[in-house]
């Protein structure tokens, strides 16, 4: 009995220590508060609204955040500080963190992002594949995709410590079902149970790596009608229910923050939908922490006018807004809001309930206690891309292997490479990687396909590049890269380019390019006149996809001697040549139905891919 006796002063010591210092770090002024239900009481109007108030890091003055008691900045894809090194991220993060705790309350204002692939947005971070690619880790070895997406966490919150960032817009928990989806390659799959399980791990990861978990995009946003963007879902209770496991399991991995998805279930938008945010989700499901918007989301909303809008979001059960549509914008939000409660159309027990919430995931993240970063760390360490280069390699699916020609590669004197994506870290990469969309070239530190196949062969045998597959000789054979060009949300949709995405979001000149593309996800035509070419030498072919989803292909792979999916393969494409060139297996399957063409003949089902 005397020991439990000890461990419950201990215990108690402890919470006495842990609450003072909570009083002591966030109260440096006179008011003090023994629990957030009490710090929530003693806060104004202006205060509480300010906690629910997040806005983007260009559009904020110095001075907005005490002014106006801000609680969130982020940064949007690709918005960096000018220096865009650890350095100049702790000394951003810090400069807003400060400046929240001389508020009345010091109430630490939390900074976030979208680290999904890494902390890609920083230069020459660690670019890990894409969730595409873990998926098809995980549809290989459910447990080796588990470790994948664990070791992705990990790795990930370090590279975001490292730069003072500690809130991440990640996991994307959709299940796409439609390649048409511009964000197909976010998800981890088609199967529901890989989203589960990868989810939950990466959460684990993320979060025992010292950052927190965002989970998105509840809910429905990988069923919309003909996977447009943002678009619309036909789904019944059963429906709903086949796709709620992720959620659960991210939730008991500990994930507390939510991001609504833009589209809607049969015909409600979800950031206004009250039965499901807040009937099922934080009724029926226990959901305790705090539900974060998507992008400007309100403004898609109902009700006729922004004040409308945003009482139906917060209603139906928002607790902070990512208004991002300019200074004047979350300016506006913070006046309506507190007009609304005044006008009592939003009940001040609403707001109360999400200002908790709010405070409750900050105390949980440990930024009363140690708002600021003491020091910069590092990104990119050869340990982490060591790790990133593995996934890599697992992830790869074989999904042609004519005459073991894949068998044959090492004992080839004479390589050609080619193909745009060969020597293209950004086409490796995809987007959300330094800047939103991605690029194509060499956008941050890493290591082409070409790179590692000249360092695999290095001394046995003469490696040629041709972009366009012109190259003079005899070959033993041709490794031609093709691919996607990077792309994110609905600029890589395929099915409502036919219509155009919102042009709120892409410019007019940007949607006729959208819409000149196909609506099949086609090879291509720079990357069809290089296979030809690549044809035309007394050779086998070998071809490596770089994409975000299957491509529909048609019958073209029947000229193909081997088929390699490398998905979107991060920084890291060395670990594509320590397969093709080191007699290892190939450990991933597909984590899609691979069709020839938009809903047509399956080539390669589901879970399928070769080992050697
Ligand atoms: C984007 C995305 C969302 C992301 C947010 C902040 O529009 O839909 O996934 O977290 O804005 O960048």
């Amino acid at each position: 009995m005397k020991k439990y006796f000890i461990l419950l002063f201990a215990a108690s010591l402890l919470l006495f220590t842990q609450t003072s210092c909570n009083r002591a770090s966030a109260n440096k002024k006179s008011v003090t508060w023994n629990s957030l239900e009490e710090l929530v009481s003693q806060m104004t109007l202006a205060e509480k609204v300010g906690q629910m108030t997040q806005a983007e890091r260009g559009d904020i003055r110095e001075g907005d955040i005490k002014t106006y008691f801000l609680g969130s900045i982020l940064s949007g894809g690709g918005s960096t500080p000018a220096e865009n090194t650890p350095e100049g991220w702790v000394d951003m993060t810090n400069a807003f963190i400060e400046e929240s705790l001389q508020t009345r309350l010091g109430i630490p204002v939390i900074y976030g992002l979208d680290a999904v692939h890494g902390n890609a947005i920083v230069l020459d971070a660690t670019v890990l594949p894409h969730n595409v690619g873990l998926g098809a880790i995980a549809a290989g070895d459910s447990r080796r995709g588990a470790e994948a997406a664990y070791s992705a966490g990990f790795i990930t919150a370090e590279e975001m410590l490292a730069t003072g960032v500690r809130w991440n817009f990640a996991p994307v928990l959709g299940v796409a079902e439609d390649i048409r989806w511009g964000r197909t390659y976010e998800s981890y799959s088609e199967n529901v149970e890989i989203v589960t399980v990868m989810g939950a791990n990466f959460v684990r990861g993320l979060q025992e790596g010292g950052a927190a978990a965002c989970m998105k995009h509840f809910l429905g946003e990988g069923q919309t009608i003909d996977g447009r963007n943002q678009g619309n879902a036909l789904l019944d209770r059963a429906g709903i229910e086949r796709i709620l496991p992720p959620y659960r399991a991210a939730m008991d991995a500990g994930a507390i923050s939510l991001m609504p998805s833009y589209s809607s279930i049969n015909g409600i938008k979800m950031h206004e939908s009250k039965e499901l945010l807040t009937g099922l989700l934080k009724e029926d499901m226990g959901f305790e922490g705090f539900i974060i918007s998507d992008w400007a989301a309100f403004i898609q909303l109902s009700g006729g006018s922004f004040k409308a809008q945003i009482a139906n979001a917060i209603n139906a059960g928002v607790d902070m807004y990512m208004a991002t549509n300019g200074r004047a914008n979350w300016m506006m939000f913070i006046t309506l809001l507190k007009d609304l409660v005044e006008e009592g159309i939003v009940p001040m027990e609403r707001i109360d309930d999400a200002v908790l919430r709010i405070l409750r995931f900050k105390q949980s993240i440990g930024l009363f206690d140690a708002p600021l970063t003491k020091k910069a760390g590092t990104v990119g360490s050869d340990a982490n891309r060591t790790v990133a280069r593995t996934l890599a390699s697992d992830s790869l699916v074989l999904l042609r292997n004519e005459n073991n020609v894949i068998q044959k590669l090492p004992a080839y004197r004479n390589i050609l490479v080619a193909g745009h994506g060969a020597n293209n870290i950004g086409m490796q990469c995809g987007g959300w990687t330094t800047t939103w969309q991605g690029m194509h070239g060499p956008v941050t530190k890493g290591t082409t396909i070409l790179e590692g196949i000249r360092s695999a062969t290095e001394g046995r045998a003469v490696v040629t590049y041709d972009e366009d597959g012109k190259a003079d000789g005899n070959f033993d054979v041709v490794i031609a890269v093709i691919g996607e060009d990077p792309y994110a949300e609905t600029q890589g949709d395929r099915a409502s380019l036919i219509t155009g995405p919102d042009p709120d979001h892409v410019s007019a000149e940007d949607i006729d390019t959208l819409r000149n593309r196909s609506n099949q996800i086609n090879i291509r035509p720079n990357d069809m006149d290089m296979l030809w070419e690549a044809y035309g030498y007394d050779c086998p072919v070998i071809v490596i996809m770089l994409s975000g989803r299957p491509m529909t292909i048609g019958d073209e792979y029947l000229h193909w001697d081997a088929f390699v999916a490398a998905w979107l393969p991060g920084t890291e494409g060395a670990g594509i040549a320590d397969v093709l060139f080191g007699n290892r297996n190939f450990t991933g399957r597909t984590p899609y139905t691979w069709r020839k063409t938009i809903n047509g003949e399956i080539l390669y089902p589901f879970g399928y891919g070769l080992t050697k």
